[in-house]
Formats: structure tokens, sequence, C-alpha cells
């Protein structure tokens, strides 16, 4: 080669491909054919060697010029072209925030856990603590050390559920009551005592009103002045605070239970006007009381079973149905729907879990 190039020209050209170039693939093609190793920029800088001197040094100069144009121009274009890819992808993958979310199943607490719950939470608050026992009772803690002897008739009127004898010709139960759990305290703790017992019982019953198991919540107090008036104290506030009527009227009845002395019945105000069971204060009707629970004085003998002086302490007792007062607050008409496990019911019935309040005060 011997004349100088006519760079001016070939820059023009280049130039011209570059911006030509419609996509980052395109460009590159453009690039190697350029600045390559057998480029065309390429192939003109190898051709310097042909001139000599001044004419060399100028055509170089130039050259350099032009390489170092179109490199800047590739530069560019090229951000202009991954700037409009980008642009496109995001086009392309856009969220449609507007789609409405596909339903997912959600759990519901079941109405019983639901009471369960919220007795916990106001024994809590008073002070009490969560007592457990086995399922599985011995004759013992089931009976006999509740003043239940062997002949005594309450034996026969709990249907109890016994398992086949054992060598020694005795046999367990299933537990008829939570009241075993007061013996199992006493036998492990030292007075005062204040435990709340919740758990499931059972008994061969089944109707509306009866499942052959269902679930009680016992307490336990124990210490050397304990009155009945700690009784009915606790029992009032309990019963208005779980049933949220703050004028809820409680009436305690004269009975009888073999592990209690004296035994009261407590009964809650309601009401049956046309037909339907509502629980509060609707005046003075004769006959407007429902049966909710048994309670009395620790009886001395069931102290002494469970270990305790009943010279020095005394305390009281009471226990409930859960199903029942969980039946009464949610109005619930027959007990057996509890343990259908149909999902249906249960999402009628059943709490968001997010609604248990779970020890907060003003249930
Ligand atoms: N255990 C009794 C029942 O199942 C209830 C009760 C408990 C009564 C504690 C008095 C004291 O019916």
């Amino acid at each position: 080669m011997t004349t100088t190039p006519d760079v001016t020209e070939l820059e023009s050209t280049l130039l011209a491909e570059v911006t030509a170039a419609d996509s980052l693939e395109a460009l590159e093609a453009v690039r190697v054919s350029v600045l390559g190793r057998k480029g065309r920029i390429t192939e003109q800088m190898k051709g310097l060697g042909g001139l000599e001197g001044e004419a060399r040094k100028a055509a170089g100069q130039s050259l350099n010029r032009v390489k170092d144009n179109v490199t800047a121009a590739i530069s560019a274009h090229q951000l202009d072209l991954e700037a409009a890819a980008l642009e496109a992808r995001l086009a392309g993958e856009t969220t449609d925030v507007t789609l409405p979310v596909r339903p997912r199943p959600h759990g519901r607490i079941h109405p019983v856990s639901q009471a369960m719950e919220e007795c916990i939470a106001i024994f809590g608050e008073m002070g009490f603590a969560v007592a457990e026992g086995p399922d599985i009772e011995d004759d013992f803690h089931n009976f006999t050390a509740l003043n239940i002897p062997p002949e005594h008739p309450a034996r026969q009127m709990h249907d109890t559920f016994y398992l086949p004898e054992r060598d020694d010709g005795s046999r367990l139960v299933l537990r008829t009551h939570t009241s075993p759990v007061q013996i199992r305290t006493m036998e492990n703790s030292k007075p005062p005592i204040r435990v709340i017992a919740p758990g499931r019982t059972y008994r061969s019953d089944s109707d509306a009103t009866h499942t052959p198991m269902f679930h009680q919540i016992e307490a336990l107090v124990v210490d050397e002045t304990t009155h009945m008036g700690h009784l009915k104290g606790c029992i009032i506030d309990f019963c208005r605070a779980f049933f949220g009527i703050p004028d809820l009227p409680v009436r305690f009845r004269p009975s009888h239970f073999p592990f209690t002395e004296p035994s009261m019945e407590v009964d809650i105000g309601c009401s049956r006007a046309g037909g339907e069971l509502r629980i509060g204060n609707f005046g003075d009707g004769a006959d407007n009381w429902l049966e909710i629970m048994g309670s009395g004085m620790v009886h001395p003998k069931v102290l002494e079973y469970g270990g305790i002086d009943p010279a020095k302490y005394q305390g009281f007792a009471f226990g409930m149905g859960i199903d029942r007062i969980a039946m009464l607050k949610y109005g619930i008409a027959d007990l057996r729907t509890f343990f259908d496990a149909d999902l249906r019911w249960l999402s009628h019935y059943g709490f968001a879990p997010l609604a248990v309040p779970s020890m907060v005060r003003g249930l």
C-alpha cells in the first residue's frame, strides 16, 4: 500500500454500520468486522508498514482517530441497545397486580378449643395455674380418694368405661370427671394450691346433650383461710367474664357431691321466651335458671387422701362441662356435632386463629 487511505469515507461508512445495528448481536458483528483480528481498521493498520516517515505517521494518526471514534460509537450504541433490551424485558414481565388472589384454605379453631382457651385466659388472670392428669385413671384417683367408696351409688351414676381386669383384679377406668386431678395435684404440691384442670372426660352416654367423650374444667383452691365467700366470688366473676354479661345472675343451689361439703350446684340466669334459650339477666322470672356446674368446699376426707392436713387447710373446688358452656355461649344446638369432624360445620362455628383472646383482659 502506497497511498494514504481515505479515512473520511471509511469513517462514515463504519459509523453508519454501527448506527444501523439494531440488536446487540448485530452490533457485535459490526465490531468484529471493524476491530477484530481481520477487521477493516486492523487490516488498514497492518497496511501502514508500507508507508514512509511523515506519511506513515499522519496516516497512523488519522486511522487511530477513526478507530477511537468508531469504538466510542460502538460503546454508546451498545448502551442504548442494552437499555432498550431491558425496557422490552420489563414490559414483557409486568405482574398484573389487579388479578384477584386465589383463596387459600384457612384452619379454624374448634369451639371446644376456643372455649377452653377463654376459660384458661380468665382463670389465668385470677392467678390459677393449669394442672393435668391422665385420661386413663386408676380407681383410687377417680373414685376412692374423692370419697366415693366401692359400694357408693355415684359409681353407677357415672356410667364408667372400664378397661379389662388386671392381674391383681383391679380395673383402670377412663376418667369420668376431671376431679382426680385434684388428688394428683394435692399429692404433688403443697398449699397454697390454685389450679385449673381442663381436659377430656368419658361416660357411656349419648344423646343431643351427652357424648361418650366430653370436656371438663376443674378448679381447686386450698389454703389456710379459704372459705365459701372465695368460692362464690370466683365462680360469679368467671361466669360473668366467660359469657361477657356483667350483670349475669348467678345462683348457688344446695346439692350433693361425695367430695365436697357443703356442695352447691351453680345456675345462671336465662330466658326461654319463645322457645329460645338465651343467657342473661331477664328479671326475676321463676324458672329462668340453667345449671352449669358443680361446686363445694373440699371434703376433709379428700384433703386427707391428698396428703393435706384438714385441721390446718381448707379449700374449694368446682367443675363444669366445657362443651356445654361452649354450646350455650356460641349457640350450638346439638353436642354431637362437635365431634362429627364436618368441615362445613367447623368453618361456620369455628374461630379464626387470630380471634383466640389468650391472656387478654376484658373478654
Ligand atoms: N366432678 C363433678 C362432676 O363431674 C363436678 C364437681 C367438681 C363438683 C368439683 C364439685 C366439685 O359432676
